[in-house]
């Protein structure tokens, strides 16, 4: 799941690379035979690869080679220099053959929020930074890629796999990347945690920036300045008592105030103050969102200065397979990043409340039955 950031122009930039196939050797990797199962023991060396949003190298290159060590073409796409200093970042994309174009996408992202936590397991409990968000879902989506290409049940041409970095700040990766490969799918499937269910569709997200400009002076005279801070917090008192636009599916649009900053001193009357707020939209479109903080910000009736963030209003997903529970989400994902008249699903194990959290972890069941879930949802979307 994403935080909410001005598009990050400098990756967008190293996105537009040209995406180059590369083979690569079979990896050695002892937990493969240690570990209970293929999945489990996957699921551990991509836990214990630290990749917080810009160290993603180490854990594509494990991937790389998993994947054609699966015997799966896997091409990659530069984007960027590391900000560790082990080499460049790197989408994945692997399929069956010499077919890159499929009917159906499954995807996911491979970096986490910091700070990095130990992968650990606990009786039927696997904790770790990442080990919900997402590789959770990155770890089921391949096994079941494996088992149905096992069984004959997916071939050339059916099915692509696709990991991206730098989702959590931003995720514009992924439309890029489509565009750049030129391709199109019948369907996708997302992979984030949504408690084994699927998402029928998750909040919009949007911000903005209160910038309130004042004059300094002493503050034993306040009269002869204006406070900038003062300024600020009628308007965010205002916007506190201020009904947004709400649905019945998405609930309340909501705003976070994250950061209020501004003044010098203590006693100084200060001269500048910003606030940042965050919101999460449950209903309509930005603009009508917008219309109502603007509003509510005039009746506090100082001059301020607003600036509104890139945004999206509520997201709906596809949800129409029998045999699952639905539920709906608050966070953003990537899915209005990439665009298209595809069916989209989204969908993986362990829950968004853990996600993010000191204390991320998820049972061992969570994942085998994840491992069913993209089963059926291949399935069902290649019927
Ligand atoms: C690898 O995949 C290709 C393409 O699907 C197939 O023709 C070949 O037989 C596979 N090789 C092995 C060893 O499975
Ligand atoms: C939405 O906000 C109203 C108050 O404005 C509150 O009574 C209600 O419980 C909220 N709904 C949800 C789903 O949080």
């Amino acid at each position: 799941m994403k935080l909410l950031k001005l598009p990050h122009l400098l990756y967008l930039a190293n996105l537009a690379s040209a995406t180059s196939i590369k083979y690569q050797q079979p990896i050695h990797d002892p937990a493969l035979q240690s570990s209970s199962s293929p999945l489990l023991a996957l699921h551990k060396s991509l836990v214990e690869i630290e990749s917080i949003t810009g160290h993603e190298h180490d854990v594509a290159q494990y991937l790389i080679s998993y994947l054609s060590s699966q015997n799966l073409t896997v091409e990659t796409q530069d984007v960027g220099p590391g900000l560790d200093g082990r080499g460049t970042r790197q989408n994945i994309l692997a399929y069956i053959g010499k077919q890159r174009k499929t009917k159906l996408l499954v995807s996911s992202h491979i970096d986490t929020v910091p700070p990095f936590w130990e992968y650990a397991r606990q009786g039927d409990e696997i904790w770790g930074r990442g080990s919900v968000d997402a590789k959770g879902s990155v770890a089921t989506q391949i096994t079941a890629f494996e088992e149905l290409r096992e069984k004959g049940k997916i071939g050339e041409g059916d099915v692509g796999l696709l990991f991206v970095v730098g989702e959590e700040t931003g995720g514009e990766g992924k439309s890029q990347l489509a565009n750049d490969l030129g391709l199109k799918w019948d369907t996708v499937i997302f992979g984030e945690p949504t408690e084994l269910k699927l998402a029928s569709g998750h909040k919009g997200i949007g911000g903005f920036v209160i910038t309130a400009k004042g004059k300094a002076g002493h503050s034993g005279y306040p009269e002869l300045g204006k406070n900038a801070i003062s300024m600020i917090v009628p308007a965010l008192n205002e916007l506190l008592n201020t009904q947004l636009p709400w649905s019945e599916k998405y609930g309340n649009t909501t705003l976070n105030f994250g950061t209020i900053e501004g003044g010098v001193a203590a006693n100084v009357i200060a001269e500048e103050a910003r606030a940042a707020v965050s919101m999460r939209i449950a209903s309509g479109e930005p603009a009508a969102v917008e219309k109502v903080i603007l509003d509510a910000i005039q009746k506090a009736g100082e001059e301020l200065d607003v600036k509104f963030l890139a945004s999206y209003g509520p997201v709906h997903i596809d949800s129409d397979v029998p045999g699952f529970e639905t539920i709906v989400v608050n966070y953003g994902t990537d899915i209005p990043n990439l665009k298209g008249d595809n069916k989209r699903y989204l969908y993986g194990p362990g829950t968004i409340l853990m996600a993010h959290s000191d204390h991320e972890h998820l049972k061992v069941s969570d994942l085998e039955t994840a491992v069913k879930g993209y089963k059926a949802l291949i399935e069902h979307a290649l019927k």
